[in-house]
């Protein structure tokens, strides 16, 4: 076996084969396999983002017949729904979820993805995507304002010009206020990475917890993940 190249080559790679089942499978299972999978309205406890209580007041109307008020389990709503829309409309076609480890993209989009991120139930199916004719968007929370989604997911060439993003007409009401599954995608983009700690673009670098009137004070100090008690 060993005298011939050709079965040489042929054990090399079904050692290489076992060696990457076992490192990029067997192995993260076992570590995370007794983490509990959170489910939305556990993200949803974490803080709602400023955006979708914004939302709440630009359209008050339309937002109470979709939502009613902005407490967490509306917004849970929304994120689930707003991730249904993302799988339907096929935005994983062109956009991944996934920053990682090479090419230097943490300088581009944020922190590098940990595996802990997708542990819940919104990430089933996994969106990390295959293909980028878009920029990844697991780092999209605050990055742009709830008025520039509007108005893309309207047309993107509204201010894009030479975007190739498909328009989204139909997330929208008559009177082009988005609709219940326009205000679930905008809540669902301003979430994605809203729960890490340390993140460059926010508009503003705080959330409003849940039924608090008081002025939000910095991520760090409402509960979101860290490496230590994530
Ligand atoms: C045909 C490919 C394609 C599809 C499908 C698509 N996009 Fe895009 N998207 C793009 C491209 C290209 C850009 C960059 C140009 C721009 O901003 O329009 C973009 C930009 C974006 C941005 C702005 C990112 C940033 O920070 O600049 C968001 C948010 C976004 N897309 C969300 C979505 C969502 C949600 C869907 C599904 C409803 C979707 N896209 C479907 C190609 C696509």
């Amino acid at each position: 076996m060993f005298e011939t190249k050709s079965g040489v080559v042929g054990i090399a790679g079904l050692f290489f084969f076992v060696f990457a089942f076992i490192v990029m499978g067997a192995l993260p299972w076992t570590i995370y396999k007794d983490q509990p999978e959170l489910t939305a309205l556990q993200l949803a406890e974490k803080g709602i983002p400023h955006e979708f209580v914004d939302l709440a007041e630009r359209f008050p109307q339309q937002f109470r017949e979709y939502y009613g008020e902005p407490t967490t389990e509306a917004f849970a709503e929304a994120i689930t729904l707003g991730r249904d829309v993302f799988v339907g409309e096929a935005c994983w076609h062109c956009h991944s979820q996934f920053v990682r480890p090479v090419s230097r993209e943490d300088i581009r989009w944020g922190p590098i993805a940990h595996a802990r991120e997708y542990n819940n139930e919104l990430q089933r199916p996994v969106l990390f995507g295959t293909r980028r004719v878009g920029p990844d968007l697991s780092r999209e929370a605050g990055r742009k304002s709830n008025d520039w989604h509007i108005a893309h997911f309207y047309k993107p060439t509204n201010v894009v010009p030479s975007s190739v993003m498909p328009s989204y007409p139909w997330l929208f009401d008559e009177h082009r206020v988005p609709n219940k599954k326009g205000m679930a995608i905008i809540a669902y983009v301003q979430w994605l990475g809203s729960w890490l700690d340390v993140y460059p673009d926010y508009e503003k670098p705080a959330k409003s917890a849940p039924g608090s009137t008081d002025e939000p004070t910095s991520v760090a100090e409402q509960g979101h993940d860290t490496e230590e008690n994530a």
